[in-house]
């Protein structure tokens, strides 16, 4: 039989295609209703595709329990095996390699599969999945690009390659194909989520809230990811608008709480936090709740990215023993690493963490010069340029408050320069200008930030 997509499926029935169809749409939509689908994976008898998504979806949970119930499916997908053709073939052993640790092995065969069958959305999904958390944006394009080619009338795809087009810096592009894809029909959080990127990698502040405030209402169907990183991304628009006590209320209302055991809840609301202490907000006792649910993935090392944001909670949360403990599995997971992955554990996680955990501690000379260590193999440890941003704003305060002036001045007039419209920069420039003696510029610097609050104030 064939899917909605016209592929063919082995061993199928109309209530496997059914269920198939079903599962590429809620994927697609970032649904909640995967419980359907899984109970139909479970009832099926024939169908390898089945048991071997609902295996991707177990292993998307970033969870030793997910990696387990994901072996689970994988078994029961390849007991269905007989008869089973090429591309059937192809995400059985891009599952296996996920299990097995090989990510870029998985990665390979799905971007092989978007070229041989670029209807396979779900293939193309999970290929981007795995491209994002090794931060290989040009891998997340080249999928984003065998997919449109074939499906320009889908506007998930439209977004898909949209969010591999702005990791690429092809921002201009990236906005536009987002926009369209938004035209075609306006629920489709992904590709609104690639227009938050395009907005906030200019720093185009008022543009984002108004954008994201005016489709927010189509997230109330989204599963716990989509829901708060929506949210997450409208919170980060407020907090370089200096509205951090709305920021502060998104936190409590919408980012975290509503699954405080999913993994990418949890580096959300982590994330949420460190950039509102980093501008000087006091987060009262919000870290420890966080770090209550982190306790216990002191082992995890399922991506670099997760792990780091984990590390740092439980530091800010004061767990010293889940710390020590963390940091020491982390070196182990390091020099466990397999070639493809060494850079992103050893050369960035390492150092890193122990950056950050000094930086949790106010050691901020200790964590500039390790987080200095870490951040040119940053790309690799996953996650997108905008949430990597936040181990450069660490970093960034930890050079400024250890008096490491001309550092933090380069990474100052960078960021001024990518987004040239946010005021706490210009403060921040202002006052490095006023310590190194240049009178004049930090005056410039103050009066562009004070024109620019005053304006976000009208405007608010
Ligand atoms: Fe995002």
């Amino acid at each position: 039989m064939k899917d909605g997509q016209g592929l063919e499926v082995a061993n199928a029935d109309a209530d496997a295609i059914d269920a198939l169809d079903f599962l590429r749409e809620e994927w697609l939509v970032f649904g909640k209703r995967f419980d359907r689908f899984m109970a139909a994976a479970d009832k099926q008898e024939t169908c390898a595709l089945l048991p071997v998504l609902a295996a991707n979806l177990a292993l998307s949970m970033n969870s030793v329990e997910g990696r387990a119930l994901g072996a689970r499916y994988l078994t029961r997908a390849q007991a269905m095996s007989k008869g089973i053709g090429p591309r059937e073939r192809a995400w059985l052993d891009a599952t296996q390699a996920w299990i097995g640790g090989d990510t870029d092995k998985s990665l390979a065969i799905h971007e092989k599969m978007v070229a041989e069958w670029p209807r396979d959305l779900l293939a193309g999904k999970l290929g981007q999945l795995h491209a994002f958390n090794q931060g290989d944006a040009e891998a997340l394009l080249r999928i984003g690009e065998h997919l449109f080619a074939a499906n320009q009338d889908n506007h998930f795809v439209r977004g898909m390659y949209a969010f591999g087009l702005e990791e690429c810096n092809r921002l201009d592009e990236a906005e536009t194909q987002a926009r369209r894809a938004i035209e075609m029909q306006r629920k489709d959080p992904w590709a609104q989520h690639a227009l938050a990127h395009c907005l906030e990698m200019r720093g185009r502040l008022l543009d984002g809230v108004a954008f994201l405030q005016s489709v927010a209402d189509t997230w109330e169907d989204c599963n716990s990811f989509m829901y708060t990183h929506n949210w997450w991304h409208l919170a980060l628009f407020l907090i370089d608008l200096d509205r951090t006590d709305e920021a502060l209320s998104l936190f409590d209302t919408r980012v975290w709480g509503v699954c405080k055991e999913f993994s990418e809840d949890q580096i959300n609301a982590i994330s949420l936090l460190a950039r509102l202490e980093l501008r000087g907000i006091d987060v009262g006792s919000r870290w420890s709740d966080v770090a209550s649910y982190l306790e216990g993935r002191t082992h995890d090392h399922f991506v670099p990215f997760l792990d780091l944001q984990y590390l740092y909670a439980l530091a800010r949360a004061d767990k010293q023993s889940a710390v020590t403990e963390m940091l020491a599995s982390l070196e182990d997971r390091a020099e466990q690493a397999k070639p493809f992955e060494r850079e992103a554990w050893a050369d960035c996680a390492v150092p890193a963490a122990h950056g950050l955990a000094a930086h949790a501690r106010g050691e901020h000379a200790e964590a500039a010069r390790l987080l200095g260590q870490a951040m040119p193999h940053l790309r690799p440890i996953g996650g997108s340029t905008a949430q990597r941003a936040l181990f450069g704003a660490i970093h960034l305060d930890a050079l400024v408050r250890s008096g490491w002036n001309d550092a933090a001045l380069k990474i100052l007039q960078t960021d001024e320069r990518e987004r040239p419209a946010v005021p706490s920069t210009k403060r921040a420039l202002a006052d490095l200008y006023r310590k190194l003696g240049r009178a004049e510029q930090a005056m410039t610097a103050d009066y562009q930030a004070e024109q620019l609050a005053r304006q976000y104030r009208t405007a608010a």
